[in-house]
Order: structure tokens, then C-alpha cells, then sequence
């Protein structure tokens, strides 16, 4: 059918800038290889259907006023997107709309902002409302605060949309709204690659931590009067009495210090180091963020024995993958380990890919 347009958005994972993007520091994101498609037909009616593939979804059907609270389980992203656009004052008719994800569910790659985003450039397009892809992002961070009722940050949206092949996204979140630069990426070159290991594991206390990391962030800032807690001193947080507050200060300073270090080290092809950052980066959202999780921790100390260059968990914590660099002929051999490691755990096998940096949200035909 002619009518019929299909876009491919991609997942993302973070290389390092962990827990930075409320913060005011940088973040390196890299969009992958891992997708959704999102196909759309217009209407003549008010009436959005949504069908997908994601695992326990069914059909679902809303309109095109639909306000929060009143669709839940995966399709609230759609829900939510559709609603941050009308309620921005871009009014469109009804739509169907397929998604097929190649994107683990639940992994922590993202397929909830591939969806968003893909939803937003498909509206965008298929209307004419000529947003930017930062506007674009912007409305889809809305939907999740607003109308899902999470207090993400803007790296998800930002990757998948700004995401190039054989690049990583250099977002700086100092900026209103943030900026992006692209940084080559060229390990494999060395014969490295990035695995991403989906530990399939969600703690349900994920979503209170994350809000409660944001606001314990805020609180230190205003105790230490700098607007972003990335731009304290290291010196000035010795002012701070709350242990906690400290610890989760001391992350945010060093995690900062060290995405500059690791663009260096990409830039200059410098792997060895850049894998001892990302473990550095890992230890400190484990010991001084507190957002990793023993799933995680095996993981990457499995990568790391197993002979990985550097290991970390990405994106929130608490469950979802965790990333390593890896020397091609060492990938079998991490997979096996880390198996291993969850079989003598009794956890769910652990599922372990190769991705590459990948384009952003685009039209496909
Ligand atoms: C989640 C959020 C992002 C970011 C990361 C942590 O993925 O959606 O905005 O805060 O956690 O870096």
C-alpha cells in the first residue's frame, strides 16, 4: 500500500556519562544496530490503532485527545507522544500504527524513547510541522514526565535521534536545550568490538531510585549554590555533611572527568585506557551512586575475566545491560563466562550481542 510509510529507530546505549544528563555534564551515548519499525497510515477519523509485536501487548486503540491516565502498559509511550504533540498545539487526525521491535524489551536499551521518537518524526513529517530533531526530542521527554510519569533526562531521545553510523553522540547537557557533536568511533578497526549484555533482570525498585537520585542531585547542588552539580569543585564538596549527598556528588564530579578523558582516549584510538574509564565509571555508579545491581556487577566482572578491555553498566541501573569492550577473539569466550556465572547464580541466562553504531530515527520508504 502506498500510503503506508515506514520509519527504523534505533535503541542506544550510553558508552559513559552515567546519571550526568540531569546534571548539566556530558554524555556519550552511541546510537545501535538494534531497531524498531514503526509503520503509519493516516486516518480519516480521530482514532489512533496501535499494534505491535512487544512481547504481552495486544491491540490498542485511543483518540487523538487521549490525557494521561487513561492508557497504560506499553502503549502509554504512544499515548503519551500523541499527547504531548496535541497539548503543544501540532493538532493532527487519527493513524495506525505498527511497531516491530528488534530492541530486547525491559533490556534498558531505549525502546521506550525509539518509540516516542519514532511516533514524533513520523507525526513530524507526515504533517509538515517542521520541528527539529532537539524539538522533536523535547516532546518526547515531555510524554515520559508528564504523562508516563518518569523525570528522565534528554540522552535517550537525543541518541536516537541524532545517532550516526560509526559515530557516538557527544550530547553536552549544560546547554538549554543541550547540544550534540558526533565522535568517531573506530575500534573495530583494532579488531575490538561492543557487546552489550542484557542481564534480563528488573529490579522494581528501579523507577523510585532513579527519582530519588534526581532530587538527591538537586539538593546537593543547592547546598553547594551551583546551578548543575556537575559544575561543583571536588574541594567545596567537602563542605557537604550528608554522607550520601557526598558519595552521590563524588560520582557526578568524577563520571564527568571521565567522559572527557574517554573522548580523548577515542579520539587517539587509546583502547586500553578507554577500557579502564569505562570499569572506573562502573565502580562509581556501584559504590557512590549505588545503581548497579548484582546481576550487573557479575557481568561486567565476568567481561572483565574473561578478558574484556573495560566493562560498565549503561543507562539507569538496577537491571537492563551492561556494555564491554571486547577483542573479537575474546567474544565467545565472554559469553560463555558470564553464562557461567548466572547458571551457578540460578539467574535467568544472561543474552549477550555485538552492536554498532547506528543512524538515528529515519524514513524508510
Ligand atoms: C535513563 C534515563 C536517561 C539517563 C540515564 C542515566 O536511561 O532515561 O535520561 O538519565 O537513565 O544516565
Amino acid at each position: 500500500m502506498t500510503d503506508v510509510r515506514r520509519w527504523d529507530v534505533p535503541g542506544r546505549v550510553n558508552l559513559i556519562g552515567e546519571h550526568l544528563d540531569y546534571n548539566g555534564g556530558p554524555v556519550l551515548p552511541m546510537a545501535i544496530d538494534r531497531s524498531l519499525t514503526i509503520k503509519v497510515r493516516n486516518r480519516d477519523d480521530d482514532t489512533i490503532n496501535l499494534w505491535s509485536d512487544l512481547p504481552g501487548s495486544s491491540k490498542v486503540a485511543f483518540g487523538t485527545g487521549v490525557q494521561p491516565g487513561e492508557v497504560d502498559g506499553w502503549a502509554v509511550y504512544a499515548a503519551g507522544i500523541v499527547w504531548s504533540f496535541m497539548s503543544a498545539g501540532h493538532q493532527f487526525g487519527g493513524a495506525d500504527l505498527v511497531v516491530e521491535s528488534r530492541i530486547p524489551s525491559g533490556s534498558g536499551l531505549s525502546s521506550s524513547a525509539a518509540l516516542t521518537c519514532g511516533i514524533a518524526s513520523a507525526l513530524n513529517q507526515m504533517h509538515d510541522f517542521g520541528l527539529d530533531r532537539t524539538d522533536l526530542a523535547l516532546l518526547a521527554q515531555r510524554a515520559e514526565h508528564d504523562f508516563v510519569g518518569a523525570p528522565v533526562g534528554l540522552m535517550d531521545q537525543l541518541a536516537v535521534l541524532y545517532g550516526e553510523a560509526g559515530h557516538a553522540v557527544l550530547i553536552d547537557t549544560a546547554q538549554s536545550p543541550p547540544t550534540t557533536d558526533t565522535v568517531p568511533v573506530t575500534w573495530e578497526a583494532d579488531a575490538l568490538t561492543l557487546l552489550v549484555i542484557n542481564t534480563r533482570a528488573h529490579h522494581s525498585l528501579a523507577d523510585g531510585e532513579y527519582a530519588a537520585r534526581r532530587e538527591e542531585c538537586e539538593r546537593a547542588a543547592a547546598e553547594l549554590g551551583v546551578e548543575w552539580l556537575s559544575e561543583a569543585t571536588l574541594d567545596a564538596t567537602i563542605g557537604l555533611t550528608d554522607e550520601t549527598l557526598k558519595a552521590r556528588t563524588r560520582h557526578v564530579l568524577t563520571e564527568t572527568a571521565r567522559v572527557r578523558a574517554a573522548v580523548n582516549a577515542i579520539n587517539r584510538g587509546a583502547w586500553t585506557q578507554l577500557g579502564t574509564i569505562l570499569t572506573a565509571s562502573h565502580a562509581s555508579l556501584r559504590d557512590d551512586f549505588e545503581v548497579s545491581c548484582p546481576e550487573l556487577d557479575v557481568a561486567v566482572e565476568a567481561a572483565l575475566d574473561a578478558g574484556a578491555l573495560g566493562a560498565r553498566m549503561t543507562g539507569g541501573g538496577f537491571g537492563g545491560s551492561a556494555i564491554a569492550l571486547v577483542p573479537l577473539d575474546r567474544v565467545a569466550i565472554v559469553r560463555e563466562r558470564v553464562e557461567a556465572r548466572y547458571a551457578a547464580q540460578r539467574w535467568k541466562p544472561p543474552e549477550a550481542f555485538v552492536v554498532r553504531a547506528a543512524d538515528g530515527a529515519h524514513l524508510v520508504d
